[in-house]
Parts: C-alpha cells; structure tokens; sequence
C-alpha cells in the first residue's frame, strides 16, 4: 500500500476511547485546525444544524461535576456537541430529523483529525443533559448529543485488536 495510504488507515486504527489525560494543554493551532474539521463536515441539505461550545479553564471546571470519570474531570478541555432540529433536513417519508445525524458525522470527524494531531478523545454520552443546558446556559430547544472529551492521552495510542464483530456478522451483501 502506498505510504500516505498506509499511514491514513494506521492513524484511523489507533483511535480509542481515551479516559486518562497529561497535565498538558491543547495547543491553540491544533484546536482552531480541529474547530474548522467541525465546519466543514457534511449535514444533511448542508443545513449545518448545530453547535460546539468548547469548555476549558474555569468554564471546564463548573462543567467537571456532570461527569463521573476523574479522567474526564482531569481533561484539559471539551466539546459539547449540540443538535439544532428546528433548522435540521426532515426526511418527507418518516418525518425523522437528522439533526443528531449531522452532529455525530461531525465531531466523528474531528475526533479523526484530533487521533492525527496526536491526541486524545472520549465521547461522552451518559451525562445528565438538563444539568450540562443548565451550567452552560444552552437554549431550551437545543439537545445536547454529546460531550466530547479531548487531552494529550496518558499512554500512546497504537494500533491494537479491538473488541469487535466479525464482518461477516454486520456485512451483508446485496441483500439481508
Ligand atoms: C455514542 C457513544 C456514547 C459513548 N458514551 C460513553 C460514555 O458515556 N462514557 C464512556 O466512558 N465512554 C463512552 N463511549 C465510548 C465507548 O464506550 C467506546 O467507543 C467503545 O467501548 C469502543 O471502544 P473504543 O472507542 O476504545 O474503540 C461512547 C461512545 C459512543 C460512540
């Protein structure tokens, strides 16, 4: 396989669920490279129906109670990822609102990019979101999908053999 390929799939490979951070900040090039990943990620109808407040610092710390992993006290920084379903694509068919779709392609991308940079992240989904709208003063008609923890992770990430179904499990082709 050719190098750059190669390298690609390897930095794909070694993204894990971080839970223990370094001490160390995320520096502001990485983050402002990251926060554009965010932007350009695709949404349904490009209706871009969300938000990201990153937390750090002072903020991070009146958030640090919502969380019940010291590792995610102890990250220097996060993302919370917020869903906008009034301005979301509905599919006519079934009504469904793909406001959470676009949310989760988004920051699945930027957690790829952060894996580049080096670092390392944890989404977070068992929070209590009431209390996360309520410290971060978010609108009543916005969901929090996701809190997204990111830091310099603790130990190196490698590519390593994953708890995972065999394809022939989830892969079916042409048909069920
Ligand atoms: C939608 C979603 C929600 C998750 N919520 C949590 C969470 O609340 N707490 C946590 O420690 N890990 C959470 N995780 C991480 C998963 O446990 C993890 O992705 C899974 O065990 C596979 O491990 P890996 O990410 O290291 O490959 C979440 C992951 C996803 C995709």
């Amino acid at each position: 396989m050719e190098k750059d390929l190669q390298r690609f799939y390897e930095l794909y490979m070694r993204r894990k669920s971080v839970r223990r951070f370094l001490d160390k900040d995320i520096e502001e090039d990485k983050l402002e490279r990251l926060l554009n990943i965010l932007r350009r990620a695709q949404s349904a109808a490009n209706c871009q129906p969300w938000h990201f407040i990153v937390v750090r610092g002072e903020d991070k710390e009146r958030l640090n109670p919502v969380f019940t992993t010291r590792g995610f006290v102890d990250a220097p920084l996060c993302i919370v990822a917020c869903a906008e379903p009034s301005k979301a694509w509905v599919r006519k068919a079934d009504r469904v609102n793909y406001a959470w779709v676009d949310v989760t392609i988004a920051v699945t991308e930027m957690i790829g990019a952060a894996t580049a940079e080096g670092l390392g992240t944890c989404w977070v989904a068992a929070i209590e979101p009431t209390g996360v709208k309520e410290i971060l003063s978010i609108p009543a008609d916005i969901d929090v999908v996701a809190i997204i923890v990111m830091g310099y992770p603790e130990e190196e990430l490698k590519v390593e053999e994953k708890d995972r179904k065999p394809l022939t499990e989830i892969i079916h082709w042409g048909r069920w």
